[in-house]
């Protein structure tokens, strides 16, 4: 050891564009002040038996800014799992931990940085709550952590959602169909709303606003009415059925579930109840994939440099967070465990609304700009997520 600070980096969850754009934020900054900097591969894992990890530095991190994915690699299985669905908290084995502390000791870590999302963090809290020192990255193209105004990651799944958007437009458009695009986001409909509203969706479905057929169904023949014999419905995967369950690939990991199977769903009703011809296209992990958004790389970025601020502080146990215009941090006891839904009160959604947008809610002619505050206010909005009943497909 040469008795250089040295900080150590890992991603860990799904993975989201953006990711590698914080690594280089953290060791060009890092090397800056001349530390040494250390990512650990494959997520947590890498920090315990078969411990691995590579050195970082400018010339193995070059290039890598508007790179996809992350040249850590992650995992969102294993060992390192500390919440069960949104809220219940698993305490993580404490031989598990021992490596870990043995780990951060023999190599000299003076401060690990864990990018991840919201399960990610709550095993940064508990490695806190064992005196590692650890600051924390939040990370999720669900944009779901309510602790900062947006994630690195988001902007970029919106952009490919949006342009999935205006790819289906022309084709609804020559084929007089209705289309159904099912996008990511688990139990947030951040996603489904704003790159509705960018790729200009006639229906937007998400988990904060119960919605029914019969409204979606009006919405489609009120624009016929009009002369528009097509309609582009965008659906959030988290979003539930007019009865209140959630379609899920997979219902084998309670609190856990894959979520994805909506889109089909939706389409094969709409078919059914206005025999109109309707095709659904499932956008999965593209929007998790490739370049992330000229937004995402400077907050990534920003992300990457204030955590190395964090660790020079001796700020250990908190997370960097998004405050327009700041960039802040918050302990991640406070972060972790709280999501942030879509408030149907929220200007996005009044906005939308005002445009003619349906959310399912009301009937086609019955959302007047300024009746959506009044409307809003009168939805019964789930308390929380993951409270449906979980349907497999
Ligand atoms: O949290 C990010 C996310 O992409 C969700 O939007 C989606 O439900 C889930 O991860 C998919 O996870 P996996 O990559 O394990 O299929």
């Amino acid at each position: 050891m040469n008795g250089k600070t040295r900080i150590g980096v890992l991603t860990s969850g799904g993975d989201c564009p953006g990711l590698n754009a914080v690594v280089r934020g953290v060791v060009k900054s890092s090397a800056q002040l001349g530390y040494d900097c250390i990512g650990f591969l494959r997520g947590y894992e890498g920090l315990v038996d078969p411990v691995s990890y590579t050195a970082l530095n400018h010339k193995n991190t070059t290039g890598i800014l508007n790179q996809g994915g992350t040249i850590l690699g992650s995992t969102n299985k294993g060992r390192f799992t500390a919440t069960v669905g949104v809220s219940d908290r698993v305490d993580l084995a404490s031989e598990l931990l021992d490596g870990v502390e043995a780990t951060i000791e023999q190599l000299n870590i003076n401060g690990l940085i864990c990018i991840g999302g919201d399960g990610s963090l709550a095993v940064a809290q508990q490695f806190h709550e064992r005196g590692i020192p650890v600051v924390g990255v939040p990370k999720t193209i669900d944009n779901d952590l309510s602790a900062t105004a947006f994630s690195f990651g988001f902007d970029s799944a919106v952009a490919c959602a949006t342009d999935a958007l205006d790819r289906l437009h022309t084709t609804a458009a020559s084929h007089d169909r209705i289309m159904v695009l099912e996008v990511m986001g688990r139990h947030a409909g951040w996603i489904a709303l704003h790159a509705g509203i960018a790729g200009g969706g006639d229906v937007i479905l998400i988990p904060e606003i119960p919605w029914s057929y019969e409204n979606v169904c009006h919405k489609v023949l009120h624009r016929e009415a009009h002369g528009k014999r097509f309609t582009l419905v965008v659906v959030a995967e988290g979003a539930e059925l007019p009865g209140g369950a959630l379609i899920t690939q997979d219902d084998t990991q309670p609190g856990q579930v894959r979520l994805g199977g909506i889109g089909e769903r939706v389409a094969e009703e709409l078919e059914r109840r206005l025999h109109r011809e309707t095709r659904t296209a499932v956008l999965g992990h593209l929007q998790r994939g490739g370049p992330p958004t000229t937004f995402d790389r400077v907050l990534a970025t920003q992300f990457g440099a204030h955590a190395v601020r964090l660790v020079i502080e001796g700020r250990f146990g908190e997370m960097i967070c998004y405050r327009p215009p700041r960039i802040d941090s918050v302990p991640i006891i406070d972060a972790v465990n709280k999501l942030s839904r879509v408030d149907p009160l929220t200007a996005a959604v009044q906005a939308a609304r005002a445009l003619g947008i349906s959310f399912g809610d009301l009937p086609a002619d019955e959302s007047p700009f300024e009746m959506a505050a009044e409307i809003s206010t009168g939805l019964a909005v789930g308390s929380g997520a993951g409270n449906a009943q979980p349907v497999a497909v």
